[in-house]
């Protein structure tokens, strides 16, 4: 056991703890190494199953539902891979460990090279209401937390302004490490479909865990990263769908808000959520009612 925990100084630093999570940082020998290995897997051929090896769950492809509203979670990503153990005696315990696994995963060699943080989530074990989003981006990545740049502080309003807090709900993303962009580059991409399909089961076993009894879906990716691609954020956003037997409500990401900022587009957002605050039995007063009503 010493000799592999000396052997992993080589490979991580230890940074410090987090929400009582263990932080840790790769080593340039562990970034180089996962850099090369990255680069020897892109040029595996197409037909080669698997090219993640033997630690990328993604053998059993799922299947995709089309464009139909009765979405079942069946055609959810990587829904045949085994889902992730889950230990301890309490849901602090359970997401402690879980966050652990996450925090040292190299299932995607190119983001974990290049990760400062794994986001792994943040909020109430106890939660009734989960938010999910997409990915970190570089604020999430730095600070180890989701939804701390300028969306992540819109949605801090959307949830205060239902009567909640952050520490009241639970944030989680699809993604749980910043998809990386060139050297130089701003901006954040969205994660592909295989990060999604490698990444999703440490969100699925977080809502197990947590048992929210509602759920808003941040944007077509979480959607996409949930259930598949089915259909246009703008065609689903409104109306219920069902993950695992929670109430889930999609509805626009923030950033979208922040890109469009008319009082109608606001509205929309704000009656998905309405919806969420009457599922879960919650007082709503007259002013919230007519929250962005004037256009
Ligand atoms: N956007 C997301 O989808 N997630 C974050 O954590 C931050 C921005």
């Amino acid at each position: 056991m010493t000799e592999s925990v000396e052997a992993l100084r080589n490979y991580v630093h230890f940074l410090h703890e987090h929400d009582g999570v263990r932080q840790v940082r790769l080593t340039r020998t562990a970034q180089q190494g996962l850099q090369r290995l990255a680069a020897a897997v892109k040029a595996l051929p197409e037909s080669i199953p698997n090219k993640g090896g033997p630690d990328n769950l993604l053998s059993g492809r799922a299947q995709r539902a089309g464009g139909s509203r009765e979405i079942s979670t069946s055609s959810a990503p990587s829904v045949n891979e085994p889902p992730l153990e889950i230990s301890g005696s309490s849901k602090v315990e359970q997401l402690r460990h879980l966050a652990e696994r996450a925090s040292v995963c190299v299932k995607c060699p190119h983001l974990a090279a290049r990760r400062h943080n794994v986001v792994f989530g943040v909020g109430n074990p106890d939660a009734k209401l989960m938010f999910v989003g997409e990915a970190p981006g570089e604020d999430e990545d730095l600070k180890g937390e989701p939804f701390v740049g300028r969306a992540g502080q819109l949605l801090t309003k959307m949830i205060l302004a239902m009567g909640l807090t952050r520490e009241q709900v639970y944030i989680g993303n699809i993604v749980k490490c910043r998809p990386d962009v060139p050297e130089g580059t701003a901006g954040n991409r969205k994660p592909t479909k295989q990060e999604m399909e490698t990444c999703v089961p440490y969100l699925r076993a977080q809502i197990e865990v947590i048992k929210p009894s509602a759920m808003v879906a941040l944007g077509a990716t979480a959607v996409e990263g949930l259930f598949g691609p089915v259909g246009t954020i703008g065609s689903l956003r409104g109306k219920f769908l069902e993950y695992r037997g929670i109430p889930l409500m999609p509805t626009y990401h923030p950033s979208y808000l922040l890109r469009n900022q008319s009082n109608t587009e606001k509205r929309k957002v704000w009656e998905d959520l309405l919806k969420i605050m009457e599922q879960l039995e919650m007082p709503i007063s007259e002013k919230q009612r007519n929250f962005f009503l004037r256009t």
